[in-house]
């Protein structure tokens, strides 16, 4: 296990994993190849196998955030993304939160009785309740303002009320779950740009800092073009990155080498406290 730590492997991913020990990942940031899509080289994808083993290696608290999305056969979406989180509970993880990858710029699709297509799920799997959270903060719209009251909405306890929490209301709130990035156009992503289908690092880099510390391990059993390794070595986090495709590796670790060789891009960033929404 310790020589896979700071590498990128070359193999399948159910093979890899089995030579790590148990309960040893604080966060996996990953994305499957959806409903046979793009056909990956050397494509082989055991799905169940896949997220039992991530079970097995996730620390107890730790979160895999699953990025997915359907394909449209026959007329109809597969449902493969649904079906895969609900696997995810059957062998033990908490849906801890289904989020929304919100695209800036979607890729134009053919006239088919249907919207455009602009959004992916990412599951956020929890192995019981989440370590870390370091929730992003965004400006209050009424920042200041001294209105009466604000409704809030208590999940757990599935209930709602009117308190007047705080008055004035604000500078800052919890993000929403429904997270919007531009895709292949900044120049980090441009990196990427031999794999068909990279993370935005901004999606990633707002997950790690969501539910790592610094030093954690950071994995990605399918790394593509290593935009999960890539941003963890950015912040300061260890990482292992495995994916079935030389080629692929390859652009991985020249990503994962131009960050470790620039020191002075490092985001060191201190974690923020938790935020407790009736402050
Ligand atoms: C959607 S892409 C991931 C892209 C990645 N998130 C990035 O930022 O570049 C899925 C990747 O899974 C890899 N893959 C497919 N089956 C695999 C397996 N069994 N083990 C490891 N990698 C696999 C493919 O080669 C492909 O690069």
């Amino acid at each position: 296990m310790e020589n896979c730590i700071n590498k990128i492997i070359e193999g399948n991913c159910v093979e890899v994993m089995k030579r790590f020990d148990n309960d040893v990942i604080d966060l996996t940031v990953t994305s499957p190849p959806y409903d046979d899509l793009r056909n990956y080289k050397g494509y082989v994808f055991p799905f169940e196998e896949i997220a039992k083993e991530l079970y097995r290696i996730t620390k107890p608290g730790g979160v895999v955030v699953w990025v997915v999305a359907d394909a449209t056969i026959d007329a109809t979406e597969t449902g493969t993304s649904f079906k895969q989180a609900l696997y995810f509970k059957e062998v033990g993880f908490n849906l801890h939160d289904t989020m929304i990858f919100r695209k800036r710029n979607p890729i134009p699709q053919i006239y088919r009785k249907r919207y455009n297509n602009e959004f992916e799920y990412m599951f956020v799997f929890s192995k019981g309740v989440v370590n870390t959270h370091n929730p992003i903060l965004v400006d209050c719209m009424h920042a200041g303002l001294e209105l009466n009251g604000t409704t809030y909405k208590n999940y757990s306890k599935n209930e709602q009320k009117r308190e007047k929490l705080a008055k004035p209301v604000k500078d800052k709130k919890i993000k929403g779950n429904i997270w919007e990035y531009v895709v292949g156009k900044k120049e980090e992503d441009q990196e990427a740009k031999g794999h068909p289908a990279p993370f935005p690092c901004q999606l990633v880099r707002d997950h790690i800092t969501s539910w790592t510390k610094s030093g954690d391990i950071v994995f990605d059993p399918m790394c593509g073009s290593g935009t999960t390794p890539r941003v963890a070595v950015e912040l300061g986090r260890q990482y292992i990155g495995i994916d079935i495709s030389h080629e692929y590796c390859d652009i991985a670790r020249q990503r994962v080498n131009l960050i470790e060789m620039q020191p002075a891009l490092f985001i060191m960033e201190e974690p923020t406290a938790e935020y407790d929404i009736a402050k």
